[in-house]
């Protein structure tokens, strides 16, 4: 199917485009009001990510209500520990919650590399209806998160400020550590090429608590497994976005992925000079950005695109858009983008 609108797939790519595309970290869910009607007529989030014409719905209405230029698959990065054995519960307010973890390399035994017909046939079929609804109008964005994020939830079962539990591993118990680790990346590969097969035009990494890990340890527990997914995908652009990982920037201008995902944090000309010509960059307003009226919301949106010059450039926010942001400056931020000249 051709696709109508393939700015992102160029601007990846490196090619010329007539403007910056534009998408949004989360946009699926959490910001919209007629997220939160289809979501109501069910038990709750993984029911949702669980019947794919819903999942579909919410995935494009964005794409209707927003007018971005991709979709992003309404899922979660923690259906891959369920495939893999753990199964989670999403606690209203609290977030994810694993009864069971994993924390010896006898409790390896209890877990398998996922396979994604079986396990995650629910997010595939999402995906091939959400292609066939979109028409061509948008690329599909497919996802994960990587390793050691993944590897944070199921050893620690939940979210934590500090994921000590998680880092303790890696330094107490470096051989359970790897072990996990690669059941995770071989899980993510097959799970990442399933998604292409269904549809999914690119796909990103989502490495949310890279920047809780040491240099070294990002360098040992991290990189290495990301790099082994962006070797295994050559079927569709890669994005990889590790939040807080500032001091790997230099090394991730050297993975075979073409698009590396910026936070607020990151300065864009130094990021530029670390990563390198040959990626793409994307991002990476703040998303509290958006809490300021519409004339700050676009002289912010402006400076950052002026920041990142005309080419190689996907703009988004520098992490995902927060629940309480107005949909209003959201469409604010985008129309800004689109009409910026470049
Ligand atoms: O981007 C999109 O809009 C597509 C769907 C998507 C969700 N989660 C849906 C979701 C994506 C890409 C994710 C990624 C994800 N999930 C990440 C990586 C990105 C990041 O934000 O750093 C992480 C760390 C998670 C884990 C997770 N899922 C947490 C911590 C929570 C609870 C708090 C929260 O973010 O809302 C979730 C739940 C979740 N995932 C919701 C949605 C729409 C909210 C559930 C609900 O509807 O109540």
């Amino acid at each position: 199917m051709q696709l109508k609108n393939d700015l992102i797939l160029r601007a990846a790519r490196g090619e010329k485009t007539e403007r910056t595309p534009v998408w949004l970290m989360r946009q699926a869910g959490r910001i919209l009001p007629e997220y939160r009607a289809v979501r109501n007529r069910l038990s709750g989030f993984i029911e949702l990510a669980q019947t794919p014409e819903l999942a579909a719905e919410v995935t494009i209405q964005p794409v209707d209500i927003l007018d971005v230029d991709a979709a992003i698959i309404f899922s979660d990065i923690l259906v891959i520990p369920e495939a893999m054995g753990l199964p989670y519960e999403m606690v209203e307010k609290r977030g994810p919650f694993f009864p069971k973890v994993v924390n010896t390399l006898d409790d390896l035994k209890k877990i398998k590399i996922a396979d994604p017909k079986t396990d995650l046939g629910y997010v595939l079929e999402a995906i091939r209806i959400t292609k066939k609804e979109l028409n061509g109008r948008v690329p599909l964005i497919g996802f994960a998160g990587a390793p050691w994020t993944i590897f944070s939830y199921m050893v620690e079962g939940s979210g934590s400020k500090t994921f000590s539990r998680a880092k303790k591993m890696l330094y107490t118990a470096p051989e359970f550590s790897h072990r996990l680790l690669q059941m995770i990346t071989d899980s993510t590969i097959v799970y990442l090429k399933a998604q292409i097969e269904a549809g999914a035009d690119m796909v990103q990494i989502f490495d949310s608590w890279a920047g809780i890990l040491s240099p070294q340890h990002y360098a040992t527990f991290a990189l290495p497994y990301i790099d082994q997914i962006c070797k295994a995908i050559e079927e569709v652009p890669v994005t990889v976005f590790a939040k807080g990982a500032y001091f790997a920037r230099k090394a991730m201008g050297e993975l075979d992925c073409q698009t590396i995902g910026l936070d607020w944090n990151m300065d864009v000309q130094e990021s530029r000079q670390l990563i390198g010509a040959n990626k793409t960059l994307q991002g990476n307003l703040d998303p509290c950005a958006l809490y300021g009226s519409f004339k700050d919301v676009e002289k912010a949106t402006k400076e950052m695109l002026n920041q990142f010059g005309p080419h190689r450039h996907i703009a988004n926010l520098g992490h995902g858009v927060y629940p309480d942001i107005d949909p209003e400056k959201v469409k604010c931020f985008i129309n800004t983008i689109k009409e910026h000249g470049f």
